[in-house]
């Protein structure tokens, strides 16, 4: 794992931005690094420049074609970005040239430049480096909203976190034990587990090799988990199901399986269960203000030391093809970064 370091560069002094370009949907060989003319911020914008892209599991799935958002033809995929302003709109205030901010640019952002409204740009904390920052945005909502905004979660819970060497899942740990949650942590190999333990998780299921609702309810004693936190459906799915207590609420947050599962609603109303929907992004587009405040939260628990991101893999902008195809092919634990 390779830690950021890249000292800023103003605009001009590099030859020309650089960016990804998807041209036709398929697999992330097909992506190419493009060349073109330094940004300019329009009234109201600053240009950051980019010093790492956060990738996520989605981006793959725009590229391919198979998430419900389809963008027209060619696009430059990533949807969060840090780095330090490089150029200041007329008319926008209290930023600066040098400002380290973060930015979900919702696409473009593997890139080396993006042009970013400076109503949405949010201050980096000293405490986290520019490559966990780029990292942040969409996992570290994504599981506050989840387990304080959808569950609810109150200290001495009990939480178990599938895909808990992902992105979302190692937030999803890190979050729940600020909550005052114990977790058990259920991933693929003892790698993804170890990385679970690190950020925090007291125990773990390998659900490659133990049974996942019998171990779950087992470790909570017998009486079964108050809350699953499920990124990864397929098979995983009904087994999380059933190893939740009474009132245990199963929170429905992606399907990195591809596999949509169906659920036995019979499950569901025993113990008096509860399946919750996480839509964090299309929340977030709603409700602006409400979502501005919930990343303030997170970062502020970052600030306060109460958070701990892991630190991302790095890969350079123009080994995009391996980033992605080492997320989606289960190889890395926690978050990617690329490097422009
Ligand atoms: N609802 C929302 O608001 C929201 C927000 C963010 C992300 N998501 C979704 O949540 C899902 C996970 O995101 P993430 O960032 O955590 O992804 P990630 O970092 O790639 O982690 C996903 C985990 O899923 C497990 N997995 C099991 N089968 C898999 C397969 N066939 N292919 C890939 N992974 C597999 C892997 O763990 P093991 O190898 O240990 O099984 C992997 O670590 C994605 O579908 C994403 O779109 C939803």
């Amino acid at each position: 794992m390779r830690r950021l370091v890249r000292r800023w560069m103003p605009i001009g002094k590099d030859a020309a931005m650089r960016k990804i370009v998807c041209t036709e949907l398929g697999p992330p060989s097909g992506l190419s690094l493009e060349e073109a003319p330094d940004l300019a911020p329009w009234p109201g914008q600053v240009v950051i420049e980019v010093e790492a892209a956060g990738v996520n599991f989605v981006d793959a799935l725009f590229i391919a074609g198979s998430y419900q958002i389809k963008p027209p033809l060619p696009f430059t995929p990533g949807s969060e970005v840090a780095g330090r302003i490089a150029a200041v709109g007329e008319g926008v205030e209290g930023w600066a040239e040098g400002d380290r901010v973060l930015y979900s640019c919702g696409l473009g952002g593997y890139a080396s430049q993006v042009a970013a409204n400076a109503l949405g740009l949010t201050r980096v904390p000293d405490a986290l480096t520019t490559g966990q920052a780029a990292a942040f945005g969409q996992s570290y909502c994504t599981a506050l909203f989840s387990l304080r905004e959808r569950a609810h979660l109150r200290p001495g819970e009990t939480v178990l976190v599938l895909g808990a060497g992902g992105g979302v899942g190692l937030a999803a740990i890190d979050v729940a034990k600020a909550l005052g949650a114990t977790v058990i942590a259920a991933a693929s190999s003892s790698d993804k587990l170890a990385s679970a333990v690190a950020a925090g998780a007291d125990h773990t299921i390998d659900y490659s090799a133990e049974s996942l609702k019998d171990r779950a309810r087992e470790i909570a004693g017998g009486t079964g988990v108050d809350v699953v936190v499920d990124p990864v459906g397929g098979d995983l799915a009904d087994p999380a199901l059933r190893s939740l207590g009474l009132f245990g609420r199963y929170l429905v947050i992606g399907f990195a399986t591809g596999d949509i599962p169906r659920l036995p609603l019979n499950q569901v109303l025993l113990r008096n269960r509860s399946v919750l929907g996480v839509d964090w992004g299309a929340w977030g587009m709603q409700f602006g203000a409400e979502n501005a405040a919930l990343l303030a939260d997170a970062l502020a628990l970052a600030a306060d030391g109460r958070l701990h991101p892991a630190e991302p893999t790095a890969y350079p902008l123009d080994r995009v093809a391996d980033a992605l195809d080492d997320l989606t092919n289960r190889r890395v634990h926690g978050k990617v970064v690329l490097v422009p």
